[in-house]
């Protein structure tokens, strides 16, 4: 699937993102190596430190259906002054599954931008 493509499918879960503390919505869509895609948005919560961001919800959707042979994750949000980096926890997450995993993303020139999550993570924790 093209990266374009799998963007717009960040782009379309975030519409379903519950973000009404931060009013930061996120989407996410992770395509796994048969050609599957998950998509995750942002789920916040009263109690803020309980809130799960859309790239691990769109990952943990993926491993819980049995997929965790992952090939990329696209990234979307709402503020388009903001590129969406995952955070700390996200780029953990991400790495459990492989260190090649590509992370798509729009820049501030509106431009998809790709990284490896070794990149974002380098020496990434593993046991
Ligand atoms: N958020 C994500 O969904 N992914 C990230 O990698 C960073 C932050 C969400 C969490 C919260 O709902 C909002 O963005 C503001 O932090």
């Amino acid at each position: 699937m093209e990266d374009v493509k799998l963007y717009e499918m960040a782009v379309e879960a975030m519409e379903y993102a519950y973000a009404p503390y931060s009013h930061f919505k996120v989407g996410a869509a992770v395509l796994t190596k048969s050609g599957k895609v998950f998509t995750g948005c942002n789920v916040e919560n009263a109690s803020y430190g309980a809130t799960i961001c859309g790239e691990r919800t769109a990952f943990v959707k993926a491993v819980s259906e049995g997929h965790k042979d992952i090939e990329a994750i696209a990234i979307a949000a709402s503020d388009d002054n903001i590129v969406p980096f995952p955070c700390g926890i996200c780029r953990q997450f991400i790495f459990e599954f492989g260190e090649d995993i590509r992370v798509i993303l729009k820049n501030n020139d509106n431009k998809l931008i790709t990284y490896k999550i070794s990149e974002l993570l380098p020496e990434g924790f593993r046991l």
